[in-house]
């Protein structure tokens, strides 16, 4: 039997008998472990071999360790590093992380927190490398609108994707309205066998319940008053393919019982007829309803619940996963500025900082909202906060740090006594309750010139 093949790290550091410590302690936690006591031995095993990850002291002999990490990310850029510090160098540290260590532990180390890094570092690559090979997949063979990702929270859900997106089984996606449920519902198609097949879309929110049964198995000629003609119906369309079934929460009991049917047999029969119809479909539910709580109410039939949660996707609302907004956020600039022929450059950080602190409670779609209109009203080329967001959302003075929003309060007050004095510093300083120079002071500082105030009545 050949052996798995065990990750291998790379440990750097001047001292013998830590390695020796560190080496023992890692295999014994089934890792593979080279060391190396400088950075020249480092260097040579690395373009020699390669490693999944790097433990790299701050201080070694000739370099320090952060060039050598540089030096290896030259080499392999993915490859994540962590730094080891002497207790307290801080700045070192930061220094390492700006420069794209993974993480810093203090020495003397907690082997258990070493550990538990190593194991997130691998994870986070394993995943990084899955949502590359998701979207290469995706971008490669078809023209696919690109989903963005950042977050770790939306790198699992694609990672679940690639992962489930090969077999048969139902899928079940639920989360808040906008958050993109249709979008992976879609992706699952095309990431699985079936792409090449049909992908056949039903929003039952959107049908008339009488319709929808004749939507989704078909009828005979004559089966009703209106079934001039005779119809396929969905499922028939979706053959070797995929159904996705969008508000699945929204469909009568009577039509649930019909889809459990389908699920159950592979078949159906469309109304008005008594021949079966065997159909290969795979299927993919969305609701924005707490279908369970539907179940212990009695308005979902809970086998079909059942049926249909094989395996459960959550979209998390956007307010959880931030980190995704500014990259959504220069997407849909992107394609809304294209679309509208306009030449924006991107958002002014005072924006973005808006964008930042809304907490988005219609999600992606009102982001993508917020931006079209953005772009659509806009005379600019760089997107102002003043554009961004009704007002109502966000109170301005949120936006403010502390001392400036007291600063132009300060300064607001001041124009407005000058305004009713009619640059009367004098009559301003008694009105505040102040000294007559104080009050001079207090206008200069603020650059106001009591003279702009004298004629306003002549001036307007
Ligand atoms: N991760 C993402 N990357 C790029 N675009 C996204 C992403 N998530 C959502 N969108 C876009 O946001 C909009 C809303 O997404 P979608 O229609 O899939 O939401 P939904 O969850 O189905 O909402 P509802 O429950 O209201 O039907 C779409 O235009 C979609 O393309
Ligand atoms: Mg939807």
């Amino acid at each position: 039997m050949t052996p798995l093949a065990l990750k291998k790290i790379l440990v750097v550091d001047d001292d013998d008998n830590f390695l020796k410590l560190i080496k023992i302690r890692l295999e014994l936690s089934g890792y593979e472990v080279v060391t190396a006591l400088n950075e020249d031995e480092a260097v040579i095993r690395i373009k020699e071999e390669t490693f999944d990850l790097a433990v790299i002291d701050l201080r070694l002999v000739h370099q320090d360790g952060i060039s050598l990490m540089e030096e290896i990310h030259s080499i392999n850029p993915y490859m994540p590093i962590i730094i080891l510090t002497a207790h307290g160098s801080i700045e070192s540290a930061v220094e390492a992380m700006r420069k794209g260590a993974y993480t810093f532990l203090n020495k003397p180390y907690d082997p258990d927190e070493l550990l538990m890094q190593i194991e997130k570092a691998m994870e986070n690559q394993r995943l990084l490398s899955e949502v590359k090979r998701l979207e290469g997949l995706l971008k490669e063979k078809y023209e696919f609108e690109n989903i963005i990702a950042r977050s770790e929270k939306m790198r699992r859900v694609l990672d679940l994707v690639s992962r489930v997106a090969p077999s048969d089984s139902t899928v079940y996606i639920f989360g808040e309205s906008g958050t993109g449920k249709e979008l992976i519902a879609k992706a699952v198609h095309l990431a699985s066998d079936r792409r090449d097949n049909p992908y056949v879309t039903l929003n039952c929110a959107a049908i008339p319940e009488t319709l929808l049964e004749s939507e989704l198995f078909g009828h005979e000629r004559g089966a009703f008053t209106d079934a001039k003609k005779s119809y396929a119906g969905m499922f028939a369309q979706a053959n070797t393919g995929t159904i996705f079934l969008d508000e699945i929460g929204d469909m009568s009991l009577s039509t649930q019982a019909k889809l459990l049917r389908v699920l159950q047999e592979k078949q159906f029969k469309p109304l008005g007829s008594g021949k079966p119809i065997e159909v290969d479909v795979r299927v993919i539910t969305a609701t924005n309803k707490d279908l369970e709580a539907m179940v212990g109410a009695g308005t979902f039939r809970e086998d079909l619940f059942y049926r249909i949660h094989v395996i459960p996707i959550e979209l998390p609302p956007l307010r959880e996963r931030k980190e995704d907004v500014p990259l959504l956020a220069e997407h849909f600039l992107k394609e809304m500025s294209q679309r509208m022929k306009k030449d924006i450059k991107g958002l002014s950080s005072a924006a973005m900082q808006k964008l930042m602190l809304h907490a988005w409670p219609g999600n992606v779609r009102e982001l993508k909202n917020t931006i079209e209109q953005a772009v659509a009203i806009t005379r600019h080329d760089v997107i102002s906060e003043e554009i961004i967001l009704p007002t109502k959302d966000l109170p301005p003075e949120l936006l403010t740090p502390y001392k400036k929003a007291v600063e132009d309060f300060k300064r607001g007050y001041l124009v407005r006594l000058l305004e009713f004095t009619k640059g009367n510093v004098g009559k301003a300083a008694e009105l505040a309750q102040k000294y007559r120079a104080d009050m001079y002071n207090l206008v200069k500082k603020h650059n106001i010139n009591p003279e702009d105030f004298k004629d306003i009545d002549k001036q307007k």
